[in-house]
C-alpha cells in the first residue's frame, strides 16, 4: 500500500486513558508485554498453568516441522474438567455459570454444579451411543444451554465437535458432516427467532438423508413443534441424556487431542475445516478472556452476544469464560424481539458488567436511536468489547458514550477462526485507546505489517498483517488438507502467517485493521481501504451505515462506489446531500478517496455473521449478474438494492 495515500487517511486523534480504578486493580498490567517479550515461551508455559493438567507439560512449543505446531505436547488434560468440575471442586459449585434468557422470555440459571451434572449425563449418553475419543460429532442447535453442554460433553470424552451455525441450510450441514465424517448429529426441534419458533430438524433430516455414516440423531426439545421422526435413528435428548448418571470420570487426553473443527466459508472455494486442539487452545482462550476483559469471576457478569456457531461463541462463550469460572448470560434470540431495547433490558436484568458484541450490531443500535438504550440502567457495565470487523471510529464513540457512560474502556479485539483466540487488542487497564484501532499484539503474540516483499513497514506505513511467531491457539491444519493449510496461510510470506487482512501502523506503531485484502481498492495507482472510506462516510451525521467497493473503471483502474443507509429523515433522492457526502469524504481522507458514485439504499447485504458481502455489491456496481447469495441473512435485500438503482452515469 502506498504510504503517500495512507498519510491522508483517517486522522483520528481522540484518545481515552484507562479508568484509574480499573487500572489499579487490573488483572494484567503493562509489565506483561515486557515479560512476554523477554521469554515468550516461558510466558506461555506460565499461562498454561492457569489450567489443571493431569500430567503437567514439560515441553512448550514443538516447531520442528513448521507450519505444523505442537504446544504442550507431553501434557495431558481434560478440557471439560477444566471448564466445569474444577470450579465445583474449588467450592464454587453454587456460582451461576449460565443465565439463560430465551427469546420468548423464559429463563433459567445453571450453576457450575448443575453444569457438571448435565455435562456428565451428556458424556455418558454419547458413550452409550457409541461415540468415543477421536470421533466427530456435528452440532446444529439454537442458542440454548444444551449447545454448551453438547460441546463440553464431546470434549469430555475426547470427541471433536463440528458446530454448524443454526442459520445454515441442509447443503451446508451435509457438506460439513461429510467432510468431517461425523457419526452423530445433535440438533433440536427448533429455536425461537424473531418472535416465532424456527425449525431446525428438517434441515438435519435432509442432510443426514444425503450422507453416509450418521447412525443417530439426538434431538433437544426446545419449541415443541411437530417434527418428522425416523425410528431407530432419532432419539430425544431428554430421554437419552435424562436417564444417565450425573457421575462421569473425565479421562485425560493429550494436549494435541482434536477439540473441534469449525468451517469458515472464505470468499471462494469449498469451506475450510479449521482444526483446533486442546491444551494450547484452552490456554490462550483462558488467558485472553481473563486479560482482555479483566474478568473478576466472583463479581462480573459477562455477556458475549455471538452465536455458538461462530468461533467467537466457541472461544468466548464456551471455553474461555467457563475455564475461568465466569458467570455469563446466554441469549437465544434477536436484538429487536420483542422490542429494540431487548439487549439493554438484558444488561439491566442481570447486571451485566462485561459486554462483547460486533460492530454491525453497534451500527444497528445507532440507527435505532440513542433514546432506546437511554431507557435502561446500564450502570453495571465496566468493559465493552468489539469483534468481527474493523469498528468505525464513530460507532466506537457511540458505543462508549451511549452504552459505556463515557467511561468504559473499549477493547477492539482482532482475531480469526484460524487464530482461535484474540491476538491484537487493547488491555483495558493499560492501553490508552484510539477509536478504530485494535492497537497492539497481546503479550506473547507477535504481529506486524509487511509490504509486498515481506519487509516490515515502518511506523506510518501500510501493507499486510502477518503473525511472525506461532501461538498456542493457532489452527493446527485444515481438516484433511494439509497442503491447503500451507498454501492458504504460510506461502504468501516465507515463514510468516498471512492473515489476509490489510493493515497500517500509525506513528506510535499501533495497528489499524483495514479489512480483507480483497477489499482494498486501487484507484489511479493509490491503494485505498474500503474500511476507511466507510468510516469517513459514517462520520457524517446523515449516514447510518456504508459499504464501499471498487468497481472496474476505464480511466482510474477502479472507481470507488459507496452504498449508504441514511439516518432518520435524510432523503435518498437528495442530490445535494450526495454531493455533500462526496465532499465530506474528500475533506476527511483526501480528494483521491472521494467516491465516484454514492447510492442510497435501504439495507446492505450481510452474511449471517454480520459481515457485509462486498462481492455482491461489486457485482451490482459493475452491472454484472449476481454471484451466490445463499449465505446472506436475507437474499431479498439484493433485489431491493437493484430495483432502486439509478442508471450508471
Ligand atoms: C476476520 C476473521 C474473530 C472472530 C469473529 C470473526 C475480521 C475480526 C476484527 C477486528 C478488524 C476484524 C478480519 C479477520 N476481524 N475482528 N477487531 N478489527 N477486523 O472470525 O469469521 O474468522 O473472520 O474478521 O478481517 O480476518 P472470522
Amino acid at each position: 500500500m502506498s504510504n503517500e495515500s495512507l498519510a491522508n487517511l483517517l486522522k483520528e486523534d481522540r484518545r481515552f486513558a484507562p479508568p484509574a480504578e480499573l487500572a489499579a486493580h487490573a488483572n494484567v498490567k503493562a509489565e506483561a508485554y515486557e515479560q512476554a517479550k523477554a521469554d515468550r515461551l516461558g510466558f506461555w508455559a506460565e499461562q498454561a498453568r492457569r489450567l489443571t493438567w493431569a500430567t503437567e507439560p514439560t515441553e512448550t512449543l514443538d516447531w520442528s516441522n513448521p507450519p505444523f505446531a505442537k504446544w504442550f505436547a507431553d501434557g495431558k488434560l481434560n478440557v471439560a474438567y477444566n471448564c466445569v468440575d474444577r470450579h465445583v471442586e474449588a467450592g464454587n459449585g453454587d456460582r451461576v455459570a449460565i443465565h439463560f434468557e430465551g427469546e420468548p422470555g423464559d429463563s433459567r440459571s445453571l450453576t457450575y454444579a448443575d453444569l457438571k451434572d448435565e455435562v456428565s449425563r451428556a458424556a455418558n449418553a454419547l458413550t452409550e451411543l457409541g461415540i468415543s475419543a477421536g470421533d466427530r460429532v456435528a452440532v446444529y442447535l439454537p442458542m440454548i444451554p444444551e449447545a454448551v453442554v453438547a460441546m463440553l460433553a464431546c470434549a469430555r470424552i475426547g470427541a471433536a465437535h463440528s458446530v454448524v451455525f443454526g442459520g445454515f441450510s441442509a447443503d451446508a450441514i451435509a457438506a460439513r458432516i461429510k467432510d468431517a465424517d461425523a457419526k452423530l448429529v445433535i440438533t433440536a426441534d427448533g429455536g425461537y427467532r424473531r418472535g416465532k419458533p424456527s425449525a431446525l430438524k428438517p434441515a438435519v433430516d435432509e442432510a443426514v438423508g444425503r450422507v453416509q455414516g450418521v447412525g443417530k440423531v439426538l434431538v433437544v426439545q426446545r419449541t415443541k413443534q411437530d417434527v418428522a421422526w425416523t425410528e431407530g435413528r432419532d432419539l430425544w435428548w431428554h430421554d437419552v441424556v435424562g436417564k444417565q448418571s450425573p457421575e462421569h470420570t473425565p479421562e485425560a487426553f493429550d494436549a494435541e487431542q482434536p477439540l473441534f473443527i469449525l468451517y469458515t466459508s472464505g470468499t471462494t472455494g469449498k469451506p475450510k475445516g479449521i482444526l483446533h486442539t486442546s491444551g494450547g487452545y484452552l490456554t490462550q482462550t483462558s488467558y485472553t478472556h481473563n486479560a482482555v476483559f479483566d474478568l473478576k469471576p466472583e463479581t462480573d457478569v459477562y455477556w458475549c452476544t455471538a452465536d455458538i456457531g461462530w468461533v467467537t461463541g466457541h472461544s468466548y462463550i464456551t471455553y474461555g469464560p467457563l475455564s475461568n469460572g465466569a458467570t455469563q448470560v446466554i441469549y437465544e434470540g434477536t436484538p429487536d424481539t420483542p422490542h429494540q431495547g431487548r439487549f439493554w433490558e438484558i444488561v439491566q436484568k442481570y447486571g451485566v458488567t462485561i459486554l462483547y458484541t460486533a460492530p454491525t450490531a453497534i451500527r444497528t443500535f445507532m440507527k435505532w436511536g440513542d433514546d432506546i438504550p437511554a431507557k435502561f440502567d446500564l450502570s453495571s457495565l465496566r468493559v465493552l468489547g468489539s469483534v468481527g470487523e474493523p469498528i468505525n471510529p464513530e460507532a466506537w464513540i457511540w458505543y462508549r458514550k451511549h452504552i459505556g457512560a463515557d467511561s468504559c474502556p473499549i477493547v477492539d479485539t482482532w482475531w480469526q477462526t484460524e487464530t482461535g483466540a484474540m491476538m491484537i487488542s487493547p488491555l483495558p487497564g493499560v492501553t490508552e485507546t484510539k477509536p478504530g484501532s485494535a492497537q497492539r499484539a497481546l503479550p506473547g503474540i507477535a504481529a506486524t505489517v509487511v509490504d509486498d516483499e515481506a519487509n516490515e513497514v515502518p511506523d506510518g506505513g501500510g501493507g499486510y498483517l502477518v503473525l511472525t511467531e506461532p501461538w498456542p491457539s493457532m489452527l493446527r491444519t485444515i481438516w484433511g488438507d494439509d497442503q491447503r493449510f500451507i498454501d492458504t496461510y504460510w506461502s504468501r510470506f516465507e515463514g510468516k502467517y498471512f492473515a489476509g487482512d490489510g493493515a497500517k501502523k500509525d506513528d506510535d506503531g499501533d495497528i489499524w485493521l483495514l479489512g480483507r485484502v480483497d477489499d482494498v481498492m486501487l484507484v489511479s495507482g493509490h491503494n485505498i481501504s474500503t474500511t476507511e472510506v466507510e468510516s469517513a462516510l459514517v462520520s457524517h451525521p446523515s449516514v447510518a451505515e456504508a459499504a464501499v467497493v471498487g468497481a472496474a473503471d476505464e480511466t482510474t483502474g477502479q472507481a470507488i462506489v459507496a452504498f449508504v443507509i441514511l439516518r432518520g429523515t435524510a432523503n435518498a433522492e437528495d442530490a445535494e446531500l450526495v454531493g455533500q457526502l462526496r465532499n465530506h469524504v474528500g475533506t476527511t481522507l483526501g480528494p483521491i478517496a472521494k467516491p465516484k458514485r454514492i447510492l442510497p439504499v435501504a439495507e446492505l447485504p450481510k452474511t449471517r455473521s454480520g459481515k457485509i458481502m462486498r462481492r455482491l455489491l461489486r457485482d451490482v456496481a459493475e452491472n454484472r449478474q449476481l454471484g451466490d447469495v445463499t449465505t446472506l441473512t436475507d437474499s431479498s435485500v439484493m433485489d431491493l438494492i437493484q430495483s432502486k438503482l439509478p442508471a450508471a452515469p
